[in-house]
């Protein structure tokens, strides 16, 4: 029988790895809380309208990516439904603001979450087909500052500190603006037209975009058609008077936040919902899938999906690659060690052993309980592997209440009270 394994673009995430991630995570929701943000959990699947809808049926992630099904009725009471995998985390989040009208509150809703996420593509180093996000979305009406561009630079802002504390150094951010949806209209236009007498020599993707969506030939990768792109007419030139004040209000806000970004006026993003601005922040070591997280305004999503007026801002960050990045940075999952490893002389100190690793866990220590058929050389050997120190219980330790204890790291063998255990552990 062929053995089964994990499907293709999925994978398992183990320890001392794992340690990494609930780290990464630790520190999102530190820094989330401190920017008053709370939690939201959405459903890890939908029905597939609000993909199509939302994030726009000629985006790549729609037309392409997206893990659908027909969900057969089980009762008559029930429809066959069109399901979809979330392929990202903003459109559901919108829906449950309008289902749960978190409007009516007059207050800006600050939600993050955490959680896996599903596209078919291509899968590579950094790219895979379930992927981790965490996110954060700023929604409201109106009347609650929603459309501020102060919100927009209070996330950057927050990201920059976020990346810092998570000890990722050497990133940067990406900045533009793709205006309001008229602007987007005239934009189209112009590319449109730009595009009449260039399309023919472009790739077959960019021959059908530059009918349907012409904004997506800016995110063209195939190096031939680069010369092209560069001519096209830039969308800073077709954005109107509020949008380029908005956008010159959120570089001000960072300039005196003490951010630092640089304008990429081909960054309009892979998904149809963003308004004005537009970003991401990249960092060298990740290679093709540079992109450490992307995120934009939404000013009109929640109406394209059948809400109230909401304005909107947030982000995603791929986990994956944030892991990969402080993997390349530091040896960041090798450090993980318990603070000790009890080592019982004999099978008959498995009992006594056990007990000291109760009261040793109950005060908080971390560790990692041996084996009495164990001989000493293999319990130190396991020891070194995962603890910092070995605690040795034998007959004699258990009589005189004296304990030996060597460091691994300094080599040095110490003899410890047993009430003194836990003190000189924590060390
Ligand atoms: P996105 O740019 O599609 O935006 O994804 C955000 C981030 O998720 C990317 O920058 C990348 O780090 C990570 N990511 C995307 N696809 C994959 C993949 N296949 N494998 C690993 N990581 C991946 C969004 O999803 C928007 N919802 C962000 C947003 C929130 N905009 C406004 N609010």
């Amino acid at each position: 029988m062929s053995t089964l394994k994990a499907i293709r673009g999925t994978r398992d995430l183990l320890p001392p790895e794992t340690a990494l991630w609930n780290r990464i995570e630790a520190t999102a929701r530190s820094v989330f809380a401190r920017y008053n943000f709370g939690e939201i959990r959405t459903p890890v699947f939908e029905d597939t309208a609000l993909f199509a809808r939302g994030v726009g049926e000629e985006t790549d992630i729609v037309s392409k990516e997206m893990y659908t099904w027909e969900d057969r009725a089980r009762a008559q009471s029930e429809k066959t439904q069109t399901l979809t995998l979330r392929p990202e985390n903003t459109a559901g989040v919108v829906r449950a603001y309008i289902e749960h009208q978190l409007g009516e509150s007059g207050q800006l809703q600050k939600l993050y979450y955490i959680g896996p996420q599903f596209r078919r593509e291509r899968p590579q180093k950094g790219r895979y087909r379930q992927f981790s996000q965490i996110g954060a979305e700023v929604i409201g009406p109106v009347s609650a500052g929603s459309e501020s561009p102060l919100r927009d630079a209070e996330v950057l802002e927050m990201l920059a500190t976020l990346l810092d504390e998570l000890g990722i150094s050497g990133w940067t951010l990406q900045l533009n603006s793709v205006g309001s949806s008229a602007d987007r209209e005239r934009y189209n236009q112009a590319l449109r037209e730009a595009l009449v007498p260039l399309a023919p020599q472009m790739c077959v993707d960019c021959q059908r975009r530059a009918v349907t969506n012409p904004l997506r030939v800016l995110d063209c990768k195939v190096p031939a058609d680069q010369p092209i792109i560069e001519t096209l007419p830039r969308i800073a030139d077709s954005l109107d008077a509020d949008s380029v004040a908005h956008f010159a209000a959120v570089t001000a806000a960072l300039d005196a936040a003490g951010v630092p970004y640089t304008r990429n006026h081909r960054l309009v993003r892979g998904l149809d919902y963003y308004t004005r601005t537009t970003f991401e922040f990249t960092h060298g070591g990740l290679g093709a899938q540079n992109a450490l997280l992307g995120g934009g305004r939404y000013d009109g999503l929640s109406e394209m999906i059948g809400g109230p007026r909401a304005p909107g801002i947030g982000f995603a960050m791929g986990e994956d690659r944030l892991v990969l990045t402080l993997l390349a940075l530091e040896d960041a999952a090798a450090q993980v060690k318990v603070d000790a490893y009890i080592a019982p002389l004999g099978e008959n100190m498995n009992a006594a052993a056990l007990n000291l690793a109760r009261e040793l866990r109950h005060v908080g220590l971390h560790i990692e309980l041996g084996d009495g058929s164990f001989r000493l050389k293999k319990s130190f050997e396991a020891a070194d592997k995962t603890a910092r120190c070995i605690v040795i219980l034998g007959e004699d330790e258990v009589k005189s209440g004296i304990l030996t204890v060597k460091t691994f790291a300094t080599g040095i063998q110490t003899k410890v009270a047993r009430a003194e255990l836990a003190a000189f552990l924590s060390e």
